[in-house]
């Protein structure tokens, strides 16, 4: 792993896009940053992160037995590395947010924004961001975050909670690599948010709301939701957003 520690950037992400547009980066190379003066989250949102106090980071990861369909489960493997890392912390009632949100109880306390690295026509690498909300106290007045001491009281070393997710991603890519797609998909689905709750979602096309239940995750990836009417939906993260 080759690590690389700034004081400030713009976005870590930004940071790793432009060392593979310019060269090759290695395997696991890890961008940390103290501060990110524009760090990005999905779907073109900002994350904020006071500095120095949480776990703001990229990691390059060559891929080379996925297609571009596949990505999916490299999404489910980070998820599962931060949810394991977690519960080694101690950090209690963990669930993943489908996509890849982590909560504890109610609190968002971890997100990824993962993006493809595409040479030529093919899937060249992955470049996973992760904002870990570690010592953070205060959200100001969000109260759907949260961070890991504000969960416990307790501080906690970034470099260690690093080092873990890393060796956890490990494991799971050596699932990915072995191609054991349906035992990595299932335990992601054991940690889903809101499984088998009746939940309500809206569409983010007409504005309108409507009520579920989480299934798991389709063969593409899509979030699988039974409706009230028993028909099944499979949906995209630009299609519907889980409210509760
Ligand atoms: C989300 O919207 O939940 C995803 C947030 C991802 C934030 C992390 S912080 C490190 C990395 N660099 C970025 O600019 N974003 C990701």
């Amino acid at each position: 792993m080759h690590i690389i520690k700034l004081n400030a950037i713009d976005s870590t992400n930004s940071y790793l896009r432009e060392l593979s547009t310019s060269g090759d980066p290695e395997d696991y190379t890890v961008v940390v940053a103290r501060e990110q003066t524009r760090g990005r989250g999905q779907m073109g949102t900002l994350w904020t992160s006071e500095p120095g106090k949480n776990l703001t980071c990229s990691v390059y990861k060559k891929i080379d037995c996925v297609r571009k369909e596949e990505i999916f489960f490299l999404s489910m493997a980070v998820s599962l590395a931060v949810l394991q890392t977690l519960k080694r912390f101690g950090i209690p009632q963990l669930k993943i947010k489908w996509p890849n949100d982590i909560l504890s109880a109610h609190h968002k306390i971890c997100g990824v924004l993962i993006e493809s690295v595409i040479k030529g026509d093919r899937l060249n690498a992955a470049i996973v961001g992760i904002g870990l909300n570690v010592n953070q106290t205060g959200f100001g007045g969000l109260s759907s975050a949260g961070s890991l001491k504000s969960i416990t009281g307790v501080h906690y070393n970034l470099d260690e909670l690093l080092n873990r997710i890393i060796s956890e991603l490990k494991h799971y890519e050596g699932m990915i690599v072995g191609r054991e797609f349906e035992l990595l998909k299932k335990e992601y689905e054991q940690n889903l948010f809101r499984k088998d709750k009746p939940s309500t979602f809206s569409d983010n096309a007409s504005g309108s709301v409507f009520m579920g239940f989480i299934k798991g995750i389709s063969e593409t990836g899509k979030l699988l939701i039974e409706l009230e009417d028993r028909m099944m939906r499979e949906c995209d993260l630009k299609e519907v957003k889980l409210m509760y």
